[in-house]
Parts: structure tokens; sequence; C-alpha cells
């Protein structure tokens, strides 16, 4: 059985002070949950994230990382910086990348072959606009992500990844996809690992939903067969709504 795994997008929120006192206080609230749980942190709060999650089980993220070992790349974290202070995942072409920084499949690509040099799971986003929803392309779409994604990766390290389906439409909007079309593109991403990988891959691969994900309807989402947890952006940074959904049961 594949675990469930929820993760905490805080994109571009909280300063390092405020991620110190909020993973404190949210340490015990799920201390007691076999899910994975995660916070994806803005660099900067990545050192203060990782002193207070210390000893407890929640895994700390990055919301990005570039695809060179090092050099002439104003403004960009590496992998090695990464590794050096213990970050476990990695958020990979998240959509707000992908809109406002110009990531393109290749450039999802090659960071997550750079995650696998560090030894950092990539979280790999993939989702379709409005617009290709309405233009009835969105099978398509993601099959296209997904397959650029993993291109040269071995079954191996994408039966270790997780991939975040997030419909664009449903980000931050309050618009969450029903659960049966959060489902049902949740397991086109798994039959597309299963295509390139076979069904053992295809078994093990996480596949999250993301995009208005809220206390109130988390169970819901999580409860389908092929979504194996969530990638929370708003309701990650409320302690009391995290703590119910990280602590999802069946
Ligand atoms: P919201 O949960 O705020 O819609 O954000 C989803 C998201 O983008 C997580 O990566």
């Amino acid at each position: 059985m594949r675990k469930k795994i929820i993760a905490g997008n805080w994109k571009m929120n909280k300063t390092p002070s405020e991620t110190k006192e909020f993973i404190t206080a949210l340490r015990p609230r799920v201390a007691n949950t076999d899910n994975i749980v995660i916070c994806a942190v803005p660099f900067v709060c990545i050192p203060a994230a990782l002193e207070a999650a210390s000893g407890s089980n929640i895994a700390i993220a990055a919301e990005n990382m570039h695809f060179e070992d090092k050099g002439a790349y104003t403004g960009e974290v590496s992998g090695a910086m990464l590794q050096d202070l213990g970050v476990k995942y990695v958020i990979i072409g998240h959509s707000e990348r992908r809109e406002y920084f110009a990531e393109t499949n290749e450039t999802v690509n090659k960071k997550a072959h750079q995650a696998f040099k560090y030894g950092i799971t990539p979280i790999i986003c993939v989702g379709e606009s409005l617009e290709q929803r309405d233009q009835g392309v969105t099978a398509e779409h993601i099959r296209t992500q997904v397959k650029i994604a993993l291109i040269g990766l071995s079954g191996e390290q994408v039966a270790s990844l997780v991939i975040a389906y997030e419909p664009i439409w449903a980000i931050g909007t309050g618009r969450t996809a029903t659960t049966e079309q959060a489902q049902e593109v949740c397991k086109i991403v798994r039959d597309t690992v299963c295509e390139l990988y076979g069904s053992d891959v295809a078994d093990k691969v996480l596949v999250q939903y993301g995009g208005s994900v809220s206390a109130s309807n988390s169970k819901s989402l999580f409860d389908m067969a092929d979504i194996d947890g969530g990638l929370v952006g708003g309701a990650s940074l409320k302690l009391d709504d995290f703590e119910v959904i990280a602590n999802y049961t069946k």
C-alpha cells in the first residue's frame, strides 16, 4: 500500500521567524500520523524550518532549485546547497514557476535529474489551464508533461518520486476539482507512468492532488484510489487547517 503524502507549499509566505513559530507549533499536532508530512518553504526559511522540525516527522522541502551544479546563475540555488542543509524534497515545475519564471517541460526534466543527483526527492507538478480543459486536451497535456518530465530517469527513480496534479484553474481560486475530476487525472498520470515503466513502478509512484485543498474537502479527495495525498497552498499556512489535512485517515 502506498503511503499518503501531504505537503504544504508555502509559496512566498512567512519569514524565518514565523517559520520557526509555525513548525514548532505544528510538530505535536502531526506527531502521530503515518502519513508523510512535508512543509515546502522559501529558501531563506529552510534553516529555521529544519531546526524547528529536527527530530520530528516533518520533512522540509524547497520550492524550486536550479538544474546546474554551480556557476554564474545570479539568484539561483543549487541541489548541492539544498543537500548540504539537509533538504529531502524539492517542488519542481510548479505552474507558478512555469507561468512567471519561464520554466518548461525541459527545465523540469533537467531539475528532476539534478534533484536525484543530490539525493533529493522531486515533487514534479503538472496541470492544465482552464482553456486546455475546455478544449478537451487535458489528458494529452498531462501525458506530455509527465513524459517529458521523466525522460531519462530510471524505473527505480520514478518509483521513488512524487507527481502532483494541480489543475491551474483550481489553484488559489477556491474552485477545487471534483473528487472525480481529480481522480480521473491522477489516474491518467499513473497510467502514463505504467506505459513508460510498467505496473510495479506505477503502483509505487506517489500522485498528489493540489488546488484549493482544504480541511473540509481533503478527506474525500485523498480517499480516491489514485490520489495519494495533496499539495496544499493556502490551507497549509493555517495551523488548524493543515493539522486536519495532514492527519488524514481512511
Ligand atoms: P492552493 O491550495 O492555495 O489552491 O494552492 C495550491 C498549490 O498551488 C499548491 O502547490
